[in-house]
């Protein structure tokens, strides 16, 4: 049973993943990370669970690594941070993982959230790479994924002043999708997950990975990714049921083969 999250199946093929650390803000601890890769390994391997939701409280989806552990640490401790598997596993989840934004969403708490595929945040929400205050700076991919999401500007400004912004400026940036009212932002995320997982999952696995392949490699790779990608899915039952669904102006019923 996880300490840290609360793990919920608030609809079919969606699995809804709470961080329960309110007491510190939802800081992100081992602890924390090693059973969030934990619970995503599970969803990968569960075949009803098509979408996950992610989520933190009201006041914080995270505001960093946990500080007090952090200080524990010297340089070999850093070296050999168990914290690097768990973020290489979160980071490898093949299903759409959708973030609910509340509130801080800082230091590793942003590099958490961008671990997301699609984020959602609420109005008052600010995001921030604060690490800079810490004499440190970002270590979980914060430079990399906060560049590619929101331009190089923006990115140089949030790591190198440390300045948080809100989730309207956010959204501008491209880093969030959707801005919603506080009290709607969680049922919105499971708003996006439910329609995901009435998809083909084949077809949403395969979209997913070509999409963050875009993030990573050069146009005629990310191509030739995508018309592999595409082939493939040629060849499954899914594609013919869904053409046929169209054709007969119903549903599709999807099964995953
Ligand atoms: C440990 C934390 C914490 C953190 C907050 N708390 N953030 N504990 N690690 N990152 C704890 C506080 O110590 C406090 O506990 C409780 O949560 C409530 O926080 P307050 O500061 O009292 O709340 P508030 O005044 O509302 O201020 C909120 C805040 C502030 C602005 C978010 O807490 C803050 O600045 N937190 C640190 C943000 C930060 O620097 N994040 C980056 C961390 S470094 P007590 O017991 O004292 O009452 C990082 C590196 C990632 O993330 C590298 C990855 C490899």
């Amino acid at each position: 049973m996880p300490r840290t999250l609360a793990v919920q199946a608030p609809a079919a093929g969606v699995r809804l993943i709470t961080l329960q650390r309110p007491e510190a803000l939802n800081a992100l601890t081992t602890e924390l990370l090693g059973e969030l890769a934990a619970e995503l390994a599970l969803a990968e391997q569960d075949a009803e669970t098509r979408a996950v939701v992610l989520t933190g409280s009201r006041k914080a989806f995270a505001a960093g690594a946990d500080i007090k552990e952090m200080a524990e640490r010297d340089l070999v401790g850093i070296l050999e941070d168990p914290r690097v598997a768990h973020w290489q596993r979160i980071a490898s989840f093949p299903k759409p993982l959708i973030a609910a934004v509340n509130g801080f969403c800082l230091g590793g708490g942003c590099e958490l959230a961008m671990h997301a595929d699609i984020l959602v945040a609420d109005e008052d929400a600010c995001f921030g790479q604060p690490e800079i205050n810490l004499g440190i700076m970002p270590g979980a991919g914060g430079t990399q994924r906060l560049l590619r999401a929101v331009g190089k500007s923006l990115a140089m400004q949030m790591v190198l002043t440390g300045q948080p912004i809100d989730a309207r400026h956010a959204q501008r940036a491209g880093l969030v999708s959707e801005v919603t009212l506080p009290e709607l932002t969680v049922e919105r995320a499971l708003e996006i997950a439910r329609a995901i997982a009435g998809k083909a999952p084949l077809a949403v696995r395969l979209a997913k990975e070509a999409l963050l392949k875009a993030q990573d490699t050069d146009l005629a790779s990310g191509l030739r990714f995508e018309r592999h990608a595409f082939t493939v899915l040629a060849g499954t039952a899914d594609r013919a049921e869904g053409i046929r669904a169209f054709q007969e102006k119903r549903r599709p019923e999807f099964t995953g083969r």
